[in-house]
This record gives C-alpha cells, sequence and structure tokens, in this order.
C-alpha cells in the first residue's frame, strides 16, 4: 500500500476535473501562464469552489470583494480552514441582511440574504465527510431561511415548490424545486427545467443558468433529485431512474397556467448532463435539451484522474486491497483536496462508506447508444469540449442532424468545468440554437 502514498500524482479536485490536464496541482511553481483559468489558492480545489463563488456575483449571488477576503482565511490544503472562513463571513452578511427594512429597500435585502446564502451554503461544503456532523443540516436550514426570504424579495417572488414524486426505484419522495417566473403576468411562456450535478445546490442555479433564461422572458424551474443536497439531507442516495424525479415536474407545468407546454426545455449541468438524458429517454414531452458539460460514464471519467495501480485494483476485485488504498489515502497530501472531496461526496451521494461497493454502484450511472435511441427525435445541445464521446454516443443513437455541439474556448475564458463564469457566451449560443429550432422564436428582454 505504501506505494500509493509515494505516487506524487496531482489528482485534481474533481470538481475542477475539466480544468485538470491544463493546469497544475498544489504547487509552489504554480505558473499562470499555463493554467485553464488563473487559480486563486495553490490548492487547484479550493481555486475552484471560489471560482465557482465568484461567479455568482453576476447575478447576485456573491459579491466579488467577499470573496476575495474569504479566500485570504482559506489555507490550501487544510480543509478545516475552509468552513470557519465562509461560516464566520455568512454570519457577518446575514446581520446586515437582518438591518436593512424590507419595507424601504426590498432589493437591498434581497442581495444581503442571498449573499449570506450563498456563504452558509459554501460553508459546509466539504463537511459531507462526516454525515453525523450537526452543521451539515443546521447551516443547511439557515441558508435555505435566507434564500427563501431573498426570493420573496424578488420583483415576481420566486416560489417553492415541493412535489411529489409517487414511485421510484426507491419508492415515493419529495422533490425540491423553485419556480421563477418568466413574465409578471400569466402569458404562457417557454419554461426551462435545470437540473444541478454531483453535489452542486439547487439554489446557486438562480444565479446563473436562471439568470440567463429570465432575462429572456423564459420561465425557470429548478430542482434537486435523490443524492443532490437537499434530498441527501432528507436520506436519499442517487438513483439510476432519473425520469421519477422529471416526470413529475413536468406533469406540474402541464398544471400552471403560464407554461407553454410545446417548448419545455431540459438543462442538465455538469453530472446532470448525465442524469438529463437518462430521465429524457423515458420522458417524451420535451421540446429540446442542453447538456451544459456532463458525460455519458461519470466513473470513467473520475477514474482517468486516479494512479492506474488504484483502478487496477477494482479491475481486480481486490476489494480489500482497494477499499484500504482510498481510505488510507483520503487526507494525503499527496493525493489533494479533490480526491478526498470526490469520495467523501461518494460515500455521502450514494449512502455508502465502502469504496469498492461505492465504486461499483457508481457504475451504473452511464448512457450509451441505447439510451440515445430511445431519446429519438429530441433537439440536443452539448455544450463544451471534455467529453467527446458524449457526442459520438448520440450520433451512434440519434440522428446528427437534431444534435448540436459546440466547445467554448479556454482562450475566451470559457474553458473551465461548466464554462462558469463566461455565462454570456454560453446562453448565448444557446438561445440562438433554441430560437432555431422553435421557428424564429425571438425572446424577451426583460431583466
Ligand atoms: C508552460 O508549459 C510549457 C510546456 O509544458 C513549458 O515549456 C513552460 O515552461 C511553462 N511555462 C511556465 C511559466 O511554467
Ligand atoms: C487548519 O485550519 C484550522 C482552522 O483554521 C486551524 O485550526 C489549524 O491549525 C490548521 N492546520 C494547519 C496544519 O495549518
Ligand atoms: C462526526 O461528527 C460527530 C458530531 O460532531 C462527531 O461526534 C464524530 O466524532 C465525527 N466523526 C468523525 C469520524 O469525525
Ligand atoms: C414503482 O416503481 C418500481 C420500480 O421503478 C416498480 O417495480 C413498481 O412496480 C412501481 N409500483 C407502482 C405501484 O407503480
Ligand atoms: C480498468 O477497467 C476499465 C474498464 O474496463 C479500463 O478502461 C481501464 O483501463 C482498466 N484500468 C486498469 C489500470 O486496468
Ligand atoms: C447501455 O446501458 C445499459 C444500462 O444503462 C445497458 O443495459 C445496455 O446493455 C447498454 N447498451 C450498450 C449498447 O452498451
Ligand atoms: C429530427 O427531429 C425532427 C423533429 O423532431 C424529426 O422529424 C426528424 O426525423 C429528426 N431527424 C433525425 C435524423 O432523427
Amino acid at each position: 500500500m505504501k506505494s500509493f502514498s509515494r505516487i506524487a500524482l496531482p489528482i485534481i479536485g474533481f470538481a475542477a476535473w475539466s480544468a485538470a490536464q491544463a493546469s497544475s496541482a498544489i504547487s509552489p511553481t504554480y505558473a499562470p501562464q499555463n493554467s485553464t483559468i488563473f487559480q486563486l489558492s495553490a490548492d487547484p480545489e479550493f481555486a475552484f469552489l471560489f471560482e465557482a463563488t465568484l461567479s455568482l456575483a453576476e447575478n447576485e449571488g456573491s459579491n466579488t470583494g467577499e470573496v476575495l477576503r474569504v479566500a485570504t482565511k482559506v489555507i490550501s490544503g487544510n480543509i478545516s480552514s475552509y468552513y470557519p472562513a465562509y461560516y464566520n463571513f455568512a454570519e457577518k452578511i446575514h446581520a446586515i441582511a437582518e438591518g436593512i427594512d424590507p419595507a424601504v429597500d426590498p432589493a437591498g435585502a434581497r442581495e444581503a440574504y442571498f449573499h449570506a446564502s450563498t456563504y452558509y451554503r459554501d460553508s459546509v461544503y466539504l463537511l459531507v465527510n462526516n454525515a453525523s456532523d450537526p452543521r451539515l443540516y443546521s447551516v443547511w436550514d439557515q441558508q435555505l431561511a435566507d434564500f427563501a426570504k431573498a426570493i420573496s424579495f424578488l420583483p415576481v417572488p420566486g416560489e417553492r415548490v415541493i412535489l411529489k414524486a409517487p414511485n421510484s426505484s426507491i419508492g415515493p419522495f419529495d422533490i425540491p424545486t423553485y419556480y421563477y417566473k418568466g413574465s409578471d403576468c400569466d402569458d404562457r411562456l417557454p419554461t426551462v427545467i435545470v437540473g444541478t450535478g454531483y453535489d452542486g445546490p439547487q439554489e446557486e442555479l438562480y444565479h446563473l443558468p436562471c439568470a440567463n433564461i429570465l432575462k429572456r422572458s423564459i420561465n425557470c424551474l429548478t430542482y434537486e433529485g435523490p443524492g443532490q443536497p437537499t434530498p441527501r439531507r432528507a436520506g436519499h442516495a442517487f438513483i439510476t431512474d432519473w425520469n421519477s424525479v422529471v416526470t413529475p415536474i413536468v406533469d406540474y407545468l402541464h398544471t400552471r397556467k403560464d407554461v407553454d407546454t410545446t417548448r419545455i426545455v431540459l438543462l442538465g449541468d455538469s453530472f446532470g448532463g448525465l442524469l438529463a438524458p437518462l430521465a429524457a429517454a423515458k420522458e417524451h414531452r420535451l421540446s429540446a435539451m442542453f447538456l451544459l458539460d456532463g458525460l455519458p460514464n461519470f466513473r470513467q471519467a473520475v477514474a482517468a484522474q486516479f494512479p492506474p495501480q488504484l483502478t487496477g485494483l477494482y479491475n481486480d476485485s481486490k476489494v480489500d486491497e482497494f477499499n484500504q488504498a482510498i481510505l488510507q489515502n483520503l487526507n494525503n497530501p499527496e493525493f489533494g483536496t479533490g480526491f478526498f472531496y470526490i469520495w467523501a461526496y461518494t460515500f455521502w451521494g450514494l449512502k455508502n462508506p465502502e469504496p469498492y461497493s461505492a465504486w461499483k454502484r457508481l457504475g451504473d450511472f452511464v448512457w450509451n447508444e441505447t439510451t440515445a435511441a430511445e431519446i429519438g427525435n429530441l433537439p440536443v445541445y452539448v455544450a463544451k469540449g471534455r467529453v467527446r464521446r458524449q457526442h459520438d454516443s448520440f450520433r451512434a443513437g440519434a440522428g446528427e442532424e437534431n444534435l448540436t455541439y459546440h466547445e467554448f474556448l479556454t482562450s475566451l475564458g470559457a474553458g473551465e468545468h461548466t464554462s462558469i463564469g463566461a455565462e454570456a457566451q454560453i446562453y448565448a449560443s444557446f438561445f440562438a440554437w433554441l430560437s432555431e429550432i422553435w421557428g424564429g422564436y425571438k425572446f424577451g428582454n426583460s431583466r
């Protein structure tokens, strides 16, 4: 086993996996010239997380000065320094929010509550390695409460809607969603259903996809399913029958008076870009699908960052050796924060603390030509460059004419995982495509 701890493999933060090949791991010789994007920490996992929170500044989710200040408190490679840096900051911004009279300044109150909610969420991000940690739940309630206040002060208040999944491989469960109207009247508008990824909270989706959708007078609904942050806290692990989550949402949209049910789009962000096709294979009332990164085989993409000795143990069914190799290296600095985190979220999201069987289960989350054939004629837009094979799978299963593939460029600042921080480029391209699909549809210009 010792040999593993001596492999100075630059395991890049999972979250930052798309940046992996272009940038360096924790290194005193960090050279920005060779990075996908300028890193805010020598620890690439932390750097990615700061970058993600910075990007929320685009639409009221954070302020750049605040995030850059928090970043001064986080010590590279020290996971314990992450929680207090964000939590203490969140408490202070929350106090500011409480001091604003929303009857006088609703926009000010809204923005302060949005920021506090963001920083509360961030604080517990790396605590998922201990499901008994009470902060995982208590601070989550704080982030939800501040977010609820923030969306109540939107010009058209956001709605928290809890839907019921009547049946699934794990029986019935609740689907937490937020619905944001694309206009202040009840015109029937197109609607984008936005699904998050492996670990991303849906609240942050308001600030990125939804902001870009709403400004075009399109409704936006976000949701989380089993394994994702809020349903996981209710005890639900990831499931592969993702249509069990998406179908009740489409049913719900069909009951609303402000939804054009002929124009319902499914957007999958990151790992959501794997889950969305699984749902679309069974749910055929969609008008289009947008995969913002994502991939047909998540485990394979993660495995590509592990030393071959590790995946070799798994391939050879060496259960005990594989378990030991993972568990003994979780806090090995040579493996980096990203290695710790991908396993921490995997144990948590799958509700399985044993590396071997959790890894085996992760292998069930795949789609292929068969899935693509079931999806049929649905127009699909696949964004980004690291997942060329996804494009190929679709081409094999469905017609090329209904598939669009677009690579956003590192040279234009869009090379990060899901192109965070370059949303203007992503959504201009996506909506131009959607307009074509919808016969020259003209979008609004509302916020
Ligand atoms: C960037 O990478 C290239 C190719 O690997 C290398 O030659 C160059 O020295 C690197 N630049 C810096 C500043 O490290
Ligand atoms: C890591 O950060 C925590 C919290 O800030 C601190 O108490 C601890 O001393 C740090 N550990 C190291 C090794 O720097
Ligand atoms: C997990 O958190 C609980 C509650 O704070 C604590 O009692 C326990 O020691 C922690 N477990 C580990 C493995 O750190
Ligand atoms: C519920 O779903 C499971 C698996 O998806 C299926 O086996 C079962 O028959 C379903 N039950 C009902 C009542 O639909
Ligand atoms: C393990 O198996 C996978 C899937 O068959 C394969 O892609 C990979 O190359 C194998 N890795 C090693 C180190 O044997
Ligand atoms: C596609 O994946 C499914 C499981 O999701 C599997 O049952 C099927 O055999 C695969 N098909 C091909 C062609 O690989
Ligand atoms: C593309 O989609 C259209 C409309 O949904 C359909 O009529 C057509 O057959 C599809 N083309 C292919 C090659 O699947």
